[in-house]
């Protein structure tokens, strides 16, 4: 064997003390603040991480991150020599919490689906062309907008301080949910005889403002609260654009993920708020720029025509669909404002984009 580190050498010794039967065994007695709790499920859904999070002080999130800055699981020992990685600087709570994260955690957890085996691909029945060609072009949209909403928490992810780990599962389930979206659309395009069609330069321009924000909370107003609190009212009305049972399915099941992500936003927004009032116009500020690019995206010439194609059940009856459409936009509009409200911000009378689509 070649001559090996000083800390290959510390790990053979420990190797020979512990089996020349010399132990230390402190490690028994390290956290005995922490010890003696016995976490139970409170129903069907098993041991939940609210479960665990209602034992001992094990439920405890500081307003700070440990200063320790590591890996170290929150209520364990942390021995002061405990070295800190240097990279979990995202380290107050008010920046990325919401009460409600661990319950959608949970809930996450418990509703995953696939997209290979959940939704009646058998189901599918040929279209006529405009109406097989709409859905594929509302589906490349939906195909492109996705995965920001996996890309953005993914940015940040790695950043956050691992006392915050409830926040942390949350965004790795939001990843996945987003994933699964993706591959739902782009599978639904390519499985009834059409394919992908065009995609949008406004779109690219309206996620870079996502993928650019300056920090996790105002990121997080622009796509968790406008981007996907617009997304969730079009999948909750997802039977207007529906034309088999796979596509009513596919709206439901991505419906009750965004729900999810739309709660975190609201929820954090107003844990932010609360926190920090006087960052409120920072907030106004980059949902003026993100209702602009919300809107623009929404009103490209490419998806009102299709998404009117589709609502009005074909080319010929797209007046009907234009009707359908300009009240969906009212409905986005009016849940948009109602959850900022929630969030403790009225935009009632500052919003940049009409409230109405023009007749
Ligand atoms: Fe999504
Ligand atoms: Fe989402």
């Amino acid at each position: 064997m070649a001559r090996v580190s000083p800390g290959v050498e510390e790990a053979l010794e420990n190797v020979n003390e512990v089996s020349r039967g010399k132990l230390d065994l402190s490690w028994m007695n390290s956290n005995p603040s922490g010890w003696g709790v016995k976490a139970t499920p409170r129903d069907e859904r098993g041991l939940c991480l609210e479960d665990i999070n209602r034992v001992g002080r094990y439920g405890e999130v500081p307003e700070r991150g440990g200063k320790h800055g590591s890996m170290a699981p929150r209520g364990s020992n942390v021995p002061d020599d405990l070295p800190a990685l240097g990279c979990y600087d995202i380290d107050d709570k008010s920046t990325v919490w919401a009460e409600n994260v661990a319950h959608l955690y949970d809930e996450a957890v418990a509703r995953q689906w696939s997209s290979a085996r959940d939704i009646p691909w058998d189901q599918l029945t040929p279209q006529p062309e405009d109406l097989e060609k709409a859905m594929c072009q509302v589906c490349t949209n939906l195909a492109e907008i996705e995965f920001i909403a996996g890309d953005m928490p993914a940015k940040w992810m790695w950043r956050i301080n691992h006392d915050f780990h409830e926040v942390k599962l949350f965004l790795a389930s939001q990843i996945f949910d987003e994933a699964r979206h993706m591959e739902v659309f782009r599978k639904r395009a390519l499985a009834n005889g059409g394919g992908l069609l065009r995609s949008s330069k406004s779109s690219e321009e309206g996620l870079r403002l996502i993928i650019e924000a300056p920090n996790f909370t105002v990121g997080s107003a622009l796509m968790h609260i406008l981007g996907e609190g617009f997304v969730l009212t079009l999948f909750r009305n997802g039977e207007m654009f529906s034309l088999t049972p796979v596509e009513k399915k596919i709206f439901r099941l991505c419906m009750q993920d965004e729900a999810r992500h739309v709660a975190y936003g609201t929820m954090h927004l107003k844990y932010f708020l609360e926190k920090h009032p006087e960052r409120e116009s920072e907030i106004h500020d980059i949902l003026q720029r993100g209702e602009e690019a919300t809107f623009n995206l929404n009103q490209t010439r490419d998806t009102i025509e299709a998404r009117a194609i589709l609502a009005g059940g074909g080319i010929e009856h797209i007046d009907e669909g234009f009707k359908k459409m300009r009240f969906l936009f009212k409905k986005q509009i009016t849940e948009y404002l109602h959850r900022l409200k929630m969030a403790g911000i009225d935009r009632a009378d500052r919003l940049a984009i009409p409230t109405e689509l023009p007749t």
